[in-house]
């Protein structure tokens, strides 16, 4: 393991390409002697004497016991994912959906009280709106997320987590981290930063005051749509306490997926840079098109969260970006069906460019009014912005957009 001094000063491209694991260390290479983070596809572990199980369970020696409670190959990444997001310790879950429940799970039971808003993701909203109620747990809704006092108002002494998704899937509100946190601890509440639409590399929730960060693993952070997989950073105690509630779900992550997503984040930061300049430049040609009439992405001229998207993201605003055509519902179908390069994928964060209709697809479970007050309209699409030329994604959005 590099020195603790070292790896401070290290930027995120090289925290992508080396934390957890590294062909420097001493010790990952009197192990493994591999350039590659080792995939150890093993649900199972020798032990050297029977006491050896005892003091790897309490912590007294580095060790695996069994593949349900922890993996060699997860574990690199838990430590650079960790790194990434500046917190003391990650845990990988099956799906980002998962770590959202986990959190859920840990943090409240019967009788508390959890508050967020209704700018967040289809399965988030579904598992806090419609389902926490079976847990027991009580959602309050903050309406307007911008208000820092309404976030206040809700606060009861049975609150036991505020849950931010900035910014916003797939509207891309942005949300004051820095204020809401202040609130937040103001009141020894945890705030909770669903990180996925920007990732690590171009924001840094727990350095804005988050006390825990979520990601899907799922979009952006692997970028190729090829596994499901979600994380939670917080303190250490927060963990290892969530990780071992996981051990008896038996929900856990698979080695050959951990390995997958190593092998992604090495790029992450060169992927997340391109996607934003392609977004940046798509959002610039639809922002001028007579047939829309709403862009949301920080860079266009009307944004109205401009200042606040520059100061918790300074480096660039993402790939996903959305917008409202003419005709709505209709319009937007007109569109989509339109398309030849981009592909309708109810999901995004992929090298190639992909298309979703939100009303119908990922936000189906909201009622119509719930979606107009949050901006989801009948004619909104969601754009992930992929890692081709911008020109090209340009023609083909020109050319469907030519059919309305
Ligand atoms: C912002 C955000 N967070 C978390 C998730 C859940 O991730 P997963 O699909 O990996 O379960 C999603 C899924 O759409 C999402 O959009």
């Amino acid at each position: 393991m590099a020195k603790k001094e070292e790896k401070k000063k290290w930027g995120v491209s090289t925290i992508a390409l080396h934390a957890g694991y590294s062909p420097v260390s001493k010790v990952d290479m009197r192990l493994f002697r591999s350039f590659v983070p080792p995939l150890i596809q093993s649900a199972i572990y020798p032990l050297d004497d029977v006491d050896h199980y005892t003091r790897i369970v309490q912590g007294l020696e580095p060790g695996y016991d069994y593949g349900r409670n922890s993996n060699p190959t997860v574990d690199v990444l838990q430590k650079r994912l960790a790194a990434l997001e500046g917190g003391e310790r990650a845990v990988v879950t099956p799906s980002g959906m998962h770590a959202v429940f986990a959190l859920t799970h840990y943090l409240a039971k019967v009788g508390d009280e959890i508050v967020t808003t209704h700018r967040i993701f289809g399965e988030a909203y579904t598992l806090f709106f419609q389902r926490a109620e079976r847990m027991g747990i009580t959602v309050r809704l903050v309406k307007n997320p911008g208000d820092l006092e309404e976030w206040e108002r809700n606060i009861t002494p049975k609150t036991r987590f505020f849950w931010v998704e900035t910014p916003s899937n797939p509207t891309l509100f942005i949300t004051d981290i820095t204020g809401v946190a202040e609130i937040a601890h103001a009141h020894n509440i945890p705030l909770i930063v669903d990180n996925t639409l920007v990732t690590p590399c171009l924001q840094q929730p727990m350095a804005l005051g988050a006390d825990i960060v979520v990601l899907s693993l799922t979009k952006f952070l692997i970028g190729n749509g090829t596994i499901v997989g979600g994380a939670v950073i917080g303190s250490d105690e927060l963990i290892r306490n969530i990780n071992s509630a996981i051990a008896y779900f038996g929900a856990i992550s698979s080695p050959f997926n951990a390995w997958l997503a190593l092998m992604s984040l090495e790029t992450l930061p060169l992927r997340m840079a391109r996607h934003s300049s392609n977004a940046e430049k798509i959002a610039a040609y639809l922002a001028q098109h007579p047939k829309v009439s709403r862009v949301n992405y920080p860079s266009v001229p009307d944004y109205p969260q401009r200042e606040l998207a520059k100061r918790q993201m300074p480096n660039g605003f993402g790939g996903l970006l959305s917008f409202v055509v003419d005709g709505g519902k209709e319009g937007a179908i007109k569109v989509t069906n339109a398309l030849k390069l981009i592909t309708i994928v109810p999901s995004f964060g992929t090298s190639r460019t992909i298309i979703t209709h939100p009303a119908t697809h990922t936000h189906c479970n909201m009622t119509p009014e719930e979606r107009e007050a949050v901006g989801i309209y009948d004619g909104l699409l969601r754009l992930s912005v992929g890692l081709e030329d911008p020109e090209d994604i340009i023609a083909d959005l020109d050319q469907a957009l030519d059919r309305l």
